[in-house]
This record gives structure tokens, sequence and C-alpha cells, in this order.
């Protein structure tokens, strides 16, 4: 695969190629998803739930999504990463976004950050894209702010929300993102909104076909999810979860019988030597 870009990707959606993202975490999955020549990982802060255990996304801090941004880039050179900015990492303005969009960039090595929410967040939009940091947006259903919407619910269904999201989608256009996330937003929706956007992309999840691209949490799409819940908008591509259970269930019993460790799963000694360990014990 060649090496993505932010005008590798723009040229792709110009020729009318999806964009394909997935999230990861990890040295060893972000390999994976690289071998696989997907377009874009993005290290969400969906860590706090995938990760770390957390109920959702709040707790996650800038050392989290540093440490785990650095493993992903270890992993990747023909992926584009994009790191996740956490809760209240750039909420309080400019400076503050400035700041850590830097840190992400600098100590997680990833080649653009994404952050929640649109028009408020366009000044903060803007600096980081004018500090020669790539931005991807998010609009729609931003888990961030998830206890404002009163829970992870589809956004954009009433006519006044709806115009609420265009018009975010457009800030984050406006202040220079290269590409926006839009998240639970009906399709027909999104669609318009990719239609509107000439200077910036979508990435959809659970927004339909109608964008310029989707992600998917790896998790869901691996089937790895703790409980099994698994969103609408989510398809199972795999059932990762299930082969991995197996697998630890097939090594106790092997351990516990003694069929595991095999004599080729050993190494050789030299009689001689281990003769002399005998004799001088
Ligand atoms: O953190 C994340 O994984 C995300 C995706 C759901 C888009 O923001």
């Amino acid at each position: 695969m060649a090496k993505n870009t932010v005008l590798t990707l723009a040229k792709q959606v110009a020729e009318g190629q999806k964009v394909t993202m997935v999230t990861s975490y990890d040295y060893t999955m972000a390999s994976i998803v690289e071998a696989a020549g997907i377009n874009m990982i993005l290290v969400g802060d969906s860590l706090g739930m995938t990760m770390l255990g957390y109920d959702d996304t709040i707790p996650v801090t800038m050392d989290d999504m540093v440490h785990h941004t650095r493993a992903v880039t270890r992993a990747t050179s023909d992926t584009f990463v994009v790191g996740d900015m956490p809760f209240m990492s750039y909420q309080l303005g400019v400076e503050q976004a400035l700041a850590n969009a830097g840190r992400l960039m600098k100590e997680g090595g990833c080649q653009a950050v994404k952050l929640e929410g649109g028009v408020r967040c366009a000044p903060q939009i803007h600096a980081i894209v004018e500090a020669g940091i790539p931005v991807v947006g998010h609009v729609g259903m931003t888990p961030q702010s998830a206890n404002s919407f009163g829970g992870f619910k589809v956004q954009g269904k009433s006519a006044e929300n709806a115009q609420r999201i265009v018009d975010d989608a457009l800030a984050v256009e406006e202040a220079g993102a290269f590409a926006v996330v839009l998240e639970c937003v009906p399709r027909d929706l999104a669609e318009f909104i990719t239609s509107k956007l000439t200077r910036c992309f979508t990435i959809g999840i659970g927004a339909g076909a109608g964008c310029d691209g989707q992600v998917l949490v790896a998790q869901d799409l691996l089937g790895m999810t703790p409980g099994g819940f698994k969103p609408k908008f989510v398809r199972q591509f795999a059932q990762v979860g299930d082969a991995m259970r197996q697998a630890y269930v097939d090594y106790a019993e092997a351990v516990q019988s003694g069929e595991f460790p095999a004599f080729e799963n050993g190494f050789k000694m030299d009689p001689e030597v281990m003769d002399q360990i005998r004799r001088n014990n």
C-alpha cells in the first residue's frame, strides 16, 4: 500500500473511492490494520471503554492518549494515524487546544488530531490547523457530550437539531478541518452534509452509506465486545472474541492434561552437561 496523506485521501474521495478507517489502540492490532491496507487509523478515546474498562470516554486523559497513540504509530508507516483529543483537553480554549494537539503529535507521532464539536470548537480547530496540524472534526452524536444528549442517542431527527448539525459541519470545514466524522445521524442528513462540504470529506459511523468514508470501532467490527453488546449500526465482520475465548480454553486444557508444551516446544541440552549437573547436585 502507498503512504496515505491528507493529499492522497482527498484525491481518493475526489475520484469517488471510499475512505476506510478503523480504531486501533496498540501495536499488535495496528500492525494487522496496516497489513490489511486500511487507509486511516483512529486512536479513539473510545479506548476508555475498549482498553481501560471505563463506562464512557470522560475519564480518558492526555497521558492515556499519548501512550496508546505512540504504540499505534510504532506499527504504522503507510496508514494515516489520527489521535483523538480527550474530554477537557481542548474545551478550555485555543491555547490549551494547541498545546495538547502539539503534544499528541510530537509525543504520539500521529499525522492528525480529532476533536468533537462544531461551531463552539471552530476557533480551536482553526488555531490547530494554522499551527500545521491536520484536524478531523466530529459532529452529530459526540460521545464526550453524551450527558447533555441524555445518553448515546441518534442526533439530527428534528429540523432544529438537524440544522445545528449542518451548521456544525460547515463550521468545521470553514475552520480548516480536512475531514469530519458524522456519528449517529440519519442517513439522509449525512448524505446532505457530504454533498454540501467541498473542502472536507465525511467519515460516517451510524450515518449510512452516503458518507465519503466509514469508521468502526475495532472491537465492534471484530466481534470482541465484552457482554456482546452490538449497536444497530455495527456489522461484526468476524467472531474474534469467540475464537480467542476458545483458544484460551484449549490452552488451559492442554496445559492441565500435560499435552502442552509438547516435546518439540522445548529446547535440547547436551546430555554430558546435564550429567554433570546431576553429579554435582
Ligand atoms: O473514539 C472513537 O472511537 C470515536 C469513533 C467512534 C468515531 O470517536
